[in-house]
């Protein structure tokens, strides 16, 4: 099949990667990194008009959107008009993640557990609100910010000063204009992941992200430093919960009101007192759990998602192993820029692979040139295993001022093996 893959991170090289193994895919990326174009070919253009061109005239049968970007700014909707297969969610169903206060409206519309919350853009609505609840309180900006749009303000008057600044302008810009005022819940977070077709869904290994720099969740939030799954943390019991009282009933409302969902539908979860709530959200795979969810499918992603994409999808098999992934990051992230600096990579220990995120390419060499760089995967038959499996791989790989957090999964592990 020839392929198309929207995205320049370590979750579309792991995309490509699993699509790789059935060894019957012509790739394309747009705009892909140093390393995707070892796996396929590269692409520059930009528009999304003439992408859909260039899909139209090589005959491309699937493109897979990786990032929430182009979902919300309607590349499926400029494909879709030309009758292309596109795995991902249209404009109008990636409001879901593009907008806080629709996706918060849409929950209490369809009773979907969720914080308590005020959506507003009026200043004294919001002070109000903040007083009614007690500290912490979250503050939201309602569009996307890239991750920041999130303030967990310890006290009423910090989230009143938040607010402020959000609704301004002078924090986020329009993205702030609107924000979403909510309790603070006190519990675990889990990411869920379903494959969607508009009305079926498929359940993914539960993973959880790894958000702050250091270890022990030290240093600041970061787009994840690690991944790994499935979690034994997601019971049996708590996984129906989610599929019977988040992902049906959202797939259910979402076709109510004219917004079938087709593509990765991505829960951020709470779980307090075992009962999951949600906290937002993603209309796409998150990265990096997309790169240890990856080698977990058994099967070919091609036709997994080209069979969601024309809203058919078939059950899928999962491998019964665990998946770890570590973050290798560039120097100064999440600060500032770091020195294009060489990867090299002495060997890759059997059941580990690289994830390449952040690199370009120059000579045939690899390079750091990003913020996450790669993600080192392991794979076992238990965490512990994967994750030795992840950290071997992580001795082996070299690049200057490469740092890591040393502690992926191991809380999980605290008092288990
Ligand atoms: P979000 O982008 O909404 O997922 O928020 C980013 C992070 O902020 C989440 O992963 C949580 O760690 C935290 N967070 C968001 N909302 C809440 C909440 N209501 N209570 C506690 N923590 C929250
Ligand atoms: N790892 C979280 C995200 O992709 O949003």
């Amino acid at each position: 099949m020839k392929i198309l893959i929207i995205g320049s991170g370590g979750r579309e090289y792991s995309i490509a990667l699993k699509l790789q193994q059935s060894r019957k895919h012509e790739l394309f990326f747009a705009p892909g990194n140093g390393a995707t174009s070892k796996l396929g070919t590269n692409l520059k253009i930009k528009d999304y008009n003439q992408l859909a061109e260039f899909a139209q005239s090589e005959q491309i049968e699937l493109t897979i959107v990786g990032p929430e970007a182009p979902l919300s700014a309607g590349v499926v909707d400029i494909f879709k008009a030309r009758n292309l297969n596109i795995f991902g969610p249209s404009k109008s169903a990636a409001r879901l993640e593009g907008s806080k206060a629709f996706m918060k409206d849409f929950l209490a519309r369809n009773a979907i557990r969720t914080a308590a919350y005020l959506n507003t853009d009026d200043y004294d609505s919001a002070a109000k609100f903040i007083d009614c609840l007690t500290a912490p309180v979250v503050v939201k900006a309602d569009g996307l910010c890239a991750g920041k749009g999130v303030i967990i303000a310890q006290s009423r008057e910090e989230a009143k000063a938040a607010a402020r600044d959000m609704l301004s302008g002078e924090s986020f810009g329009e993205a702030g204009k609107r924000v979403v005022v909510e309790e603070f819940l006190d519990g675990f977070e889990l990411s869920f992941f379903a494959i969607c077709d508009g009305e079926n869904f498929v359940s993914l290994p539960v993973a959880q992200d790894h958000k702050r720099l250091k270890d022990n969740d030290a240093g600041p939030n970061t787009g994840g430093m690690g991944a790994y799954a499935p979690s034994p943390l997601a019971s049996p019991e708590l996984i129906k919960q989610v599929e019977e009282e988040v992902v049906k009933p959202t797939l259910k409302g979402m076709k109510a009101e004219g917004n079938p969902f087709c593509g990765v539908l991505f829960a951020g979860l709470m779980v307090v007192k075992g009962m999951p709530y949600v906290l937002e959200f993603n209309v796409r795979f998150g990265d990096p759990e997309c790169e240890v969810l990856m080698p977990l499918i058994d099967g070919d992603l091609g036709e997994i998602l080209l069979n969601a994409a024309k809203g058919d999808l078939k059950p899928v098999k999962l491998k019964d192993e665990f998946a770890v992934g570590v973050v290798m990051a560039s120097k100064n992230y999440p600060f500032s820029s770091s020195p294009r600096a060489k990867i090299s990579v002495k060997n890759v220990p059997e059941n580990s692979h690289i994830a390449f995120a952040g690199v370009s390419e120059q000579g045939g060499e690899i390079y750091a040139d990003g913020g996450r760089v790669l993600v080192c995967v392991g794979l076992g038959k238990s965490i512990k295993q994967a994750q030795q499996k992840a950290y071997e791989l992580c001795e082996k790989v070299e690049f200057d001022g490469a740092q890591y957090r040393k502690d992926i999964a191991w809380q999980m592990l605290k008092g288990r093996e």
